[in-house]
């Protein structure tokens, strides 16, 4: 029996010396130590055999099967270890492949000019500061001088949301527009205050190549004493230079809004035609860009400033307007529907 373990571990270590492959390995494992092997079959037989046989053949064939095991191990080893040799020199990196560029993100055009805008209002001394887009219809109308039923309403058509606190229902609604948070910001501080407000706004509105239900506008006031029409103009028109270039000029005409008095809207000269009227400006040379005015004094007295003592100015403009008329940009839809085609451009 011990000669028969013998000449199995020969045979054994024979054919191990010429396999290369680990689908061979793994043939001769289970040739020689499979449930049918004859190392296997020895051992199961081992009951059978008187008892000093037992013992003898028991712990020769135990010590067989531990080294073949062992010296299987070992062979995995070198042969893994080749076989990665072996399809490293196949399959050789091609080090003149191009590289796979990663794409690079972008800012969007809207967050761009932003930016832009609140970084020439920085320089002239504003303060940004943002506020909810949810919010009360006390900020969004009632201390704007826009009371419930007051015909101005119909200016902002307004997507509401009541919201229950403990004194019932209360009309609360996605804001309008950015001008609530002169509330907001003259209740809490004292003048003077110079802010500017950028955020979404939202309308209750049919989208249409003009019109989204929601978009950006920035709002800026200024309040202390002294403040004057001429600060406004001389403040806007500055910016309108600093943004559209020295050449531009820039027009205040009337307008009206219920939290300013007096009330006017910007335009600036046509960029396109220079004034001598094309498209764009539908022929008149002029293209409106924002709404602004003279805080009105009850406005003031809302939020505890004595109209007396203070005055200041506010407006308000629409970004994506103003990116459209610069880039000719002829649907205001492209901004927010992700087209990266779109977006890539800018
Ligand atoms: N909030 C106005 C709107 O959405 C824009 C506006 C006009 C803001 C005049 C102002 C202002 O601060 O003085 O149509």
């Amino acid at each position: 029996m011990i000669a028969k373990l013998d000449e199995l571990r020969s045979r054994a270590l024979g054919e191990l010396d010429s396999i290369d492959t680990s689908s061979g390995l793994e043939a001769w494992r289970i040739r020689y130590l499979g449930r049918k092997s004859a190392l296997t079959e020895v051992l199961r037989g081992l009951a059978t055999l008187p008892l000093e046989e037992k013992r003898a053949t028991g712990a020769a064939a135990n010590e067989l099967r531990t080294f073949l095991e062992k010296t299987l191990t070992l062979k995995e080893e070198a042969i893994r270890e080749s076989e990665i040799a072996r399809s490293i020199e196949q399959g050789q990196l091609d080090v003149t492949l191009p590289g796979r560029p990663s794409a690079l993100g972008r800012l969007h055009p809207t967050t761009k000019l932003l930016r832009h805008i609140c970084d020439i209002f920085m320089a002239m001394g504003f303060e940004v500061i943002e506020g909810p887009d949810v919010e009360w219809d006390y900020y969004n109308f009632e201390a704007l001088n826009i009371p419930q039923d007051h015909p101005a309403r119909d200016m902002w058509d307004t997507l509401w949301m009541d919201f229950e606190t403990e004194d019932g229902r209360q009309p609360m609604l996605l804001r309008t527009h950015t001008s609530p948070m002169q509330i907001r910001v003259m209740e809490s501080r004292r003048p003077p205050v110079r802010v500017i407000v950028p955020g979404k706004v939202y309308r209750y509105e049919a989208t249409d190549a003009t019109h989204e239900a929601m978009f950006y506008q920035i709002e800026g006031f200024a309040v202390d004493k002294n403040i004057t029409l001429a600060d406004l103009k001389g403040t806007l028109f500055e910016f309108a230079k600093r943004l559209f270039g020295e050449e531009r000029k820039a027009r205040f005409r009337c307008d009206y809004f219920p939290f300013v008095e007096p009330g006017v809207e910007m335009a600036i000269d046509c960029f396109l035609c220079n004034g001598a009227g094309c498209q764009l400006c539908s022929g008149s040379g002029w293209i409106e860009i924002l709404g602004a005015g003279m805080v009105h004094p009850d406005v003031l007295r809302r939020v505890d400033y004595d109209p007396d003592v203070y005055t200041g100015f506010a407006f308000g403009l629409g970004l994506e307007r103003m990116l459209m008329l610069k880039y000719g940009i002829d649907d205001i839809r492209l901004f927010y529907s992700n087209d990266l085609r779109f977006l890539r451009q800018f």
